[in-house]
């Protein structure tokens, strides 16, 4: 089965714990591009919050009634994909530049689903560059304060992430400063770290926050537990 395959099984088998009602957290990615889809075709009477303008497009376009994460009082279910599932269902986010609007939908939910293909699921954080979010002022000086913090975790110096546009520029108009870890050991004192820096918004750690994950797999989806 191929990657694709795998992130639309364990998408879709997450849209199946939506229920009539909910207000459902709409993750970003392309394996969160399944789970819509999926929703979609259910024809449920849900809202959606969804974690990015490219997510709220699908969205609309597909008919979801969507919400801003402020008309909400809280969110039901959040459904996301992500770039890392680590042990303990640590996570590494942010490879679609979206973990600022991610974070805050998912630390509003009262569960969190998280759905990826087989091979997402690693031993250690840190195979994936960690993205870390950094307002657009004085971002030099920020990425300086950031190199000496991986310095400090014996980590390479995080780069700024470009497209063949030019810098790429999250939907909270920040930029995105990627830190190639190879191994993380301590991901919450790294993420504790990063956000002492004044211009760091947020980071792609995402620990203890998904309640299950759904892996797609050549067998089949697998659910974990933290
Ligand atoms: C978006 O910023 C990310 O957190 C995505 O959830 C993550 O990059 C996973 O993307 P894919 O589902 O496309 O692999």
């Amino acid at each position: 089965m191929s990657a694709d395959d795998q992130k639309r099984i364990s998408g879709e088998a997450a849209a199946e714990l939506v229920e009539a009602g909910m207000v459902v957290g709409l993750g970003t990615g392309s394996t969160a591009a399944w789970f819509v889809k999926a929703l979609a075709a259910r024809k449920l009477d849900i809202r959606g919050v969804p974690t990015s303008e490219a997510t709220a497009n699908l969205a609309r376009e597909l008919g979801i009634p969507l919400a801003t994460l402020d008309d909400v009082k809280s969110i039901d279910l959040t459904v996301d994909g992500a770039d890392e599932v680590g042990p303990g269902l640590s996570l590494i986010k942010g490879g679609g530049a979206a973990l600022l609007r991610e974070k805050l939908v998912w630390e509003a939910s009262k569960r969190c689903v998280v759905i990826a293909d087989a091979a997402k699921k690693v031993d250690h954080l840190g195979k994936f560059p960690l993205p870390i979010e950094v307002v657009r002022f004085g971002h030099v000086h920020t990425g300086h304060r950031l190199a000496d913090i991986a310095a400090e975790f014996e980590l390479l110096p995080p780069r700024l992430r470009m497209a063949e546009r030019g810098v790429v520029v999250t939907d909270g108009g920040n930029v995105i400063y990627d830190l190639p870890s190879g191994v993380i050991a301590e991901p919450a004192a790294l993420g504790a770290a990063l956000k002492t820096v004044t211009g760091v918004v947020d980071h792609g750690l995402f620990l203890d926050l998904a309640d299950e994950a759904l892996l797609g797999t050549d067998q089949g989806v697998v659910k974990l537990v933290p």
